[in-house]
């Protein structure tokens, strides 16, 4: 993979990206299990073919690396943070629904209703959200308060003021103008404000909260969790603004997913509001804020470190 930063100009000296910790991941999602009776196993098979299709994993590679930093072993936190990509995958699927996205390619595969019908794709979906609840509440461990703690900051950035609330967002935005040539907003004016509110919620709160679970598992005392809770939320803002640069800059082989799906469909995105040049400045701002962030935690934010510069730095 090359290194230019999709921001452009000076790359960051590391791109590598923590694959032990991504092994672990792939290790916990591939060994589940969801249907018990041979009727419901066509369910089953739906759920697995979307969560093993090989996504990049980043939001529990990040509560993995986050668990890291604080000095807990990654493995302790495991359940949590396969929970957070159960729920991710989920709301993949229904993203890319006729009624939403409409999009026929994703992880590199045919999307879950192109391959099982929108009946099932709905219904992987909703089985992915309750199986993540379920496989948390079950398997994570830590003292009772801490992991309905943690569940709470899970559930937050899942619902109304978190991904679906952005999902909402997102499908009710429409653009004024065709966006090929956009007239770039200027930071602070209302385009930008809704914006920077819709990417926030409906990207950036789950990728936050990839950080802030695992701060509530460890039980970390508030002052301790100010720069990384300032950390992840920069790192939500830089994840949407490369995936909305991508759209315009990347390819379907490298994506996986088709390249143009945010202008087909008239979205509001930081390319659509800022063009494409500023959304590239504004990719190598928020990168350079979440790495400052990291110089003030108290632990070892090495993973997490090399994470922010693999999200800047992506292709796919
Ligand atoms: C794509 O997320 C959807 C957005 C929130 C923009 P990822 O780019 O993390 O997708 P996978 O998990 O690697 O497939
Ligand atoms: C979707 O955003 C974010 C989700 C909550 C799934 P996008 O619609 O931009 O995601 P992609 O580009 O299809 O992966
Ligand atoms: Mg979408
Ligand atoms: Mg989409
Ligand atoms: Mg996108």
């Amino acid at each position: 993979m090359s290194d230019a930063p999709v921001g452009g100009r000076t790359a960051p000296s590391v791109t590598t990206y923590p694959d032990d910790l991504q092994n672990l991941v792939e290790r916990c999602l591939g060994g589940l299990r969801f249907a018990t009776i041979p009727e419901t196993e066509g369910l089953d098979e739906a759920m697995r073919y979307s969560l093993l299709a090989g996504g990049k994993r980043i939001r529990p590679v990040l509560a993995l690396a986050t668990a890291r930093s604080l000095g807990a072993e990654p493995e302790s936190v495991l359940p949590a943070a396969t929970a957070i990509e159960l729920i991710h995958t989920y709301s993949l699927i229904h993203d890319d629904l006729p009624a939403m996205d409409d999009d026929e390619l994703r992880r590199g595969r045919p999307t879950s209703h192109v391959m099982f019908g929108e009946n099932v794709a709905i219904l992987a979906g909703d089985g992915l959200f309750a199986e993540a609840l379920h496989l948390f509440t079950e398997r994570q461990r830590g003292a009772p308060a801490a992991v309905l703690a943690a569940l709470g900051e899970l559930l937050g950035a899942v619902g109304v003021d978190g991904m679906v609330g952005g999902q909402y967002m997102d499908v009710t935005t429409s653009l004024p103008a065709v966006s090929s040539s956009p007239a770039p907003a200027t930071a602070g004016s209302e385009a930008a404000d809704r914006l920077r509110r819709l990417h926030a919620l409906k990207t950036g709160r789950l990728i936050a909260a990839s950080v802030c679970v695992v701060l509530a598992l460890e039980g970390v005392a508030e002052p301790e969790t100010i720069p990384y809770r300032r950390f992840a939320d920069e790192l939500g803002v830089l994840f949407q603004i490369v995936d909305d640069i991508l759209d315009v800059t990347g390819s379907d082989e490298e994506l996986g997913k088709p390249r143009g799906s945010d202008e087909r469909h008239g979205k509001v995105t930081y390319v659509s509001v800022f063009g494409l040049e500023r959304a590239r400045e504004l990719a190598g701002e928020s990168h350079r804020k979440a790495q400052e962030a990291l110089s003030a935690v108290s632990g070892d934010p090495r993973d997490l470190s090399q994470i922010a510069d693999f999200i800047y730095t992506r292709h796919a």
